[in-house]
């Protein structure tokens, strides 16, 4: 069953019925402002972080759900009848419905007993402010007499302080209202330099900032007192709640459409210029009112409109496949990409299933985002990779996470997850192959933003992979600290205390547990470390490198093969974890892909043999399970990834983010079609025929995808914010077609599907854009190539002479 219907044209999906599945999202803003928002005008916005500098309130895990947005009512006036145009809050039987999701847009159209409305909701480009335009259009055949209520509840800017501590915030929050126009400024007057603004195109009615006295007491969103009795009663929020709502009349003649704008914006001062006049406590408007005034006229708005629409234009033309399958079209063309852009600005923040306050930055994740970004807008990728490392701990290791406002580390989770600081190595590796940059392994970084202590970026580096090496348990094999890549694998936590962390508890000196996983992630980062280091004429340095890597892959093929699968790890007891031997969790996952996307085994069959033992063992229609058996106890000596029940996240949940290193993997063997199966099985476009087992947005992942031991298997749960965007986008543009960035230039490598009779790219990469056709000629994944019509050895297009604009590139696979 399905919900909607993709628009490729536009690159919209566009939802036909308000009550999906669960709110189906999209986010707004893509530099510094940013909201999400629901395909009912649910949601919040925000000023680069989502915990920090909340701009409006949004109610998680509320009943109904969904709840706290950009709200809109209409009232016909001759009736005192009222409703919300984009379904909640009232829920009104809408004649028509539809959300259109777009790229950085929401469109909202709804009709009720002859008056249609639509709302298009957007940030323009480089300001920090978002933009409803409102459309009411009269179908009736007599004039309509109408209102229109706006209303957002402001957020006290702490988003955590904000929803715990009322006893303060019941008091302190203060608004200005000057020219209809709204102003929050609570804690203005003393610390804050900032204020929030909500303005409107048209002259008002009247207004409501204290939220009570616009919805009335004990009374709900769905029916307002002010919209119910059709008029506002100008009040000024001292503390309680702070709302903004703006009261518009329009009268229609039949036919006619009018338009609202309301403008909602963030805003900040000069210390020293906060008041005007500067010895009063009136905020100092004059930077806000130029803003508010370019606004209010509906051309403008319309302007910027375009802008952003040709901003997504030109992102997304930057690689731009066409397959045989609409659906790896649809994902890398448009919604992928799109995700990718989000996990990049968000890192796992601000979602539907990430409440903006728990997580910042993560370390790992922002990392990995950066593979499924860093063609897009490679300047705002290098700034990210230097504040990450900047977040690096002397000893290699790294803060788990950081703030984007503070840019600090943040010790909420600490430290000592020891896969940690390879993914700097990565991330680096992929941002140099991208853009050719190598200057940026001169940029001096602190470490653990420490003044003093700045060292070139390839120290950090050095450093990184020095950390594993400084920590080798019993075996050999890289200890594994708080976790690894799996967060939940917690081997030195013991944990039997309600409440307490598994992440930052730490009951075992942690000498003994160790990560197969790791000794994969070493291998492939160690290599890329090795290549930069050769690339810098290192030589030297590069084959210790090399050296310790193969000395790792010798220790995975003696302690980390359980017979036919890779093992995953040893316990604090040195037991082994993911064999054959153990009751429960004898095969994961992520050994499987990242030993065989590492190439371990590729000669002798030890790769093809792990991952025919995934197909048996873990793969599912609807994509591969992370471990199994599902464990069916609490396993003190694992930690929290035994606290699930059976089939969810980390306890044999489909955790798709891990996925495509299987996807990865198969290709390393050559087997297209397994990859492309596995590819196909959690692409979300390709599951939007059952919308109503998946539930999830079927425009973009989810972190997980219920497993087969769980009641609700199929079943996609923390959409959008996961590293499941960046990996998928990988693996089908890098590895599945196979154009591959590389030091040297661009690889034409793919493994695609026996029956696919080729394909185009058209990728932009160093300044040039190469046109590129792959075309089967046989059954293999051999290619010849001809670059600009002559023949080239092997499978690199090399760089073009500078100033090429374009490359033409034909490849056959025999
Ligand atoms: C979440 C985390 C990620 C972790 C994964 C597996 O997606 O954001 O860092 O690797 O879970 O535990
Ligand atoms: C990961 C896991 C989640 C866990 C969290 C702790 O994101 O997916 O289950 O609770 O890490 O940080």
């Amino acid at each position: 069953m399905k919900y909607g219907y993709f628009d490729d044209q536009k690159r919209e999906y566009v939802i036909t019925q308000p009550d999906t599945p669960l709110p189906w999202i999209n986010y707004l803003g893509c530099q510094a402002y940013f909201g999400i928002i629901s395909n009912t005008a649910g949601g919040y916005s925000f000023y680069r972080d989502a915990r920090l500098r909340r701009i409006t309130r949004y109610r998680y895990n509320n009943a109904p759900y969904d709840f706290g947005g950009r709200y809109v009512y209409l009232r016909d006036d001759a009736s005192g009848e009222f409703w919300s145009p984009s379904w909640q809050p009232t829920r009104h039987k809408l004649e028509e419905y539809s959300c259109r999701h777009g790229m950085g847009y929401t469109t909202i159209g709804s009709k009720y007993k002859g008056i249609e409305a639509r709302t298009r909701y957007f940030v323009p480009l480089d300001e920090n402010l978002e933009i409803w335009q409102l459309t009411v259009t009269n179908h009736r055949a007599q004039a309509a007499e109408l209102s229109v209520f706006s209303v957002v509840e402001f957020c006290l800017w702490d988003a955590q302080d904000d929803s715990t501590n009322f006893q303060r915030n019941f008091s302190i929050g203060q608004v200005e209202i000057e020219d209809g126009v709204i102003y929050h400024k609570t804690e203005y007057r003393e610390r804050r330099d900032h204020f929030a603004y909500f303005a409107c195109s048209e002259k008002i009615a009247g207004y409501e900032t204290q939220r009570e006295d616009f919805l009335g007491a004990y009374r709900g969103w769905e029916n307002p007192a002010a919209v119910e009795r059709g008029h506002e009663s100008n009040s000024v929020a001292h503390g309680w709640a702070p709302v903004g709502s703006h009261h518009v009349k329009l009268s229609l003649k039949p036919g006619e459409s009018r338009q609202v704008v309301f403008v909602l914006g963030y805003q900040e001062n000069p210390r020293e210029e906060k008041f005007d006049p500067p010895d009063s406590q009136i905020i100092n408007k004059k930077s806000a009112k130029a803003v508010i005034a370019k606004y209010r006229v509906t051309a403008n708005a319309d302007a910027e409109f375009k802008k952003l629409s040709e901003y997504w234009n030109e992102l997304l033309k930057l690689c731009h496949v066409d397959t045989p399958d609409v659906h790896t079209n649809r994902m890398v063309n448009i919604w992928n990409a799109y995700q990718c852009m989000a996990t990049f600005n968000m890192s796992r923040s601000a979602s539907f299933y990430e409440s903006g306050i728990g997580r910042g930055l993560g370390f790992r994740d922002s990392n990995q985002d950066l593979l499924g970004f860093v063609h897009m807008v490679p300047e705002r990728a290098r700034e990210r990779i230097l504040d990450l490392a900047a977040t690096q701990l002397p000893s290699g290791g790294a803060y788990h996470q950081y703030q984007p406002l503070t840019k600090r580390g943040n010790n909420d989770v600490g430290s000592g997850f020891n896969d940690d600081p390879h993914w700097l190595i990565i991330g680096v590796g992929a941002y140099i192959k991208e853009t050719g940059d190598w200057g940026i392994l001169g940029e001096a970084v602190p470490y653990d933003n420490e003044p003093g202590s700045e060292m070139p970026l390839y120290e950090h580096l050095q450093r990184s992979f020095r950390y594993t090496l400084e920590r080798l348990g019993p075996h050999g094999l890289p200890l594994i600290g708080r976790a690894d890549w799996n967060d939940c694998l917690n081997l030195n936590c013991f944990s039997d205390t309600p409440g307490q962390s598994f992440q930052t508890t730490t009951n075992k000196d942690g000498k003994v547990a160790e990560s197969v996983f790791i000794a994969g992630l070493f291998l492939v980062a160690g290599r890329e470390l090795a290549d930069i280091a050769r690339h810098r004429g290192l030589g030297k340095e590069a084959c210790s490198y090399l050296c310790e890597v193969g000395k790792m892959e010798k220790t995975i093929r003696e302690h980390g093969w359980d017979g036919e699968w890779f093992l995953r790890a040893y316990d604090d007891f040195s037991r082994k974890i993911g064999s054959k031997e153990n009751a429960e969790g004898k095969i994961f996952i992520e050994t499987q892909g990242f030993c065989t996307l590492a190439g371990v085994g590729l000669e002798d069959g030890l790769a093809a043999r792990a991952l025919d033992s995934t197909r048996k063992m873990l793969a599912t229609k609807h994509g591969i399970v992370l471990q199994q058996p599902a464990y069916s106890k609490y396993y003190l000596e694992y930690g929290e990834i035994s606290s699930y029940p059976p089939g969810y996240k980390e306890n044999a949940g489909i955790f798709c983010h891990n996925n495509p290193w299987v996807m990865i993997g198969e290709t390393r063997v050559g087997n297209g079609d397994q990859a492309h199966d596995y590819y196909t099985r959690i692409n979300p476009s390709a599951r939007e025929e059952i919308s109503d087992v998946h539930r999830c947005e079927p425009y973009v992942y989810a972190q997980m995808i219920a497993g087969r031991d769980a009641a609700t298997h199929g079943e996609a749960k923390n959409s959008w914010l996961t590293g499941t965007a960046a990996w998928n986008y990988y693996a089908i543009t890098q590895w599945i077609l196979g154009i591959r960035t590389s030091f040297d230039g661009l690889l034409i490598a793919p493994v695609i599907p026996k029956n696919w009779a080729g394909f185009k790219v058209s990728r932009k990469f160093r300044g040039a854009t190469y046109q590129i056709e792959v075309q089967r000629a046989g059954d293999g994944n051999q290619v010849s190539l001809e670059v600009n019509g002559a023949p080239v050895q092997g499978n690199l297009v090399p760089l073009p002479a500078a100033g090429t604009k374009t490359v033409s590139v034909k490849a056959t696979l025999r």
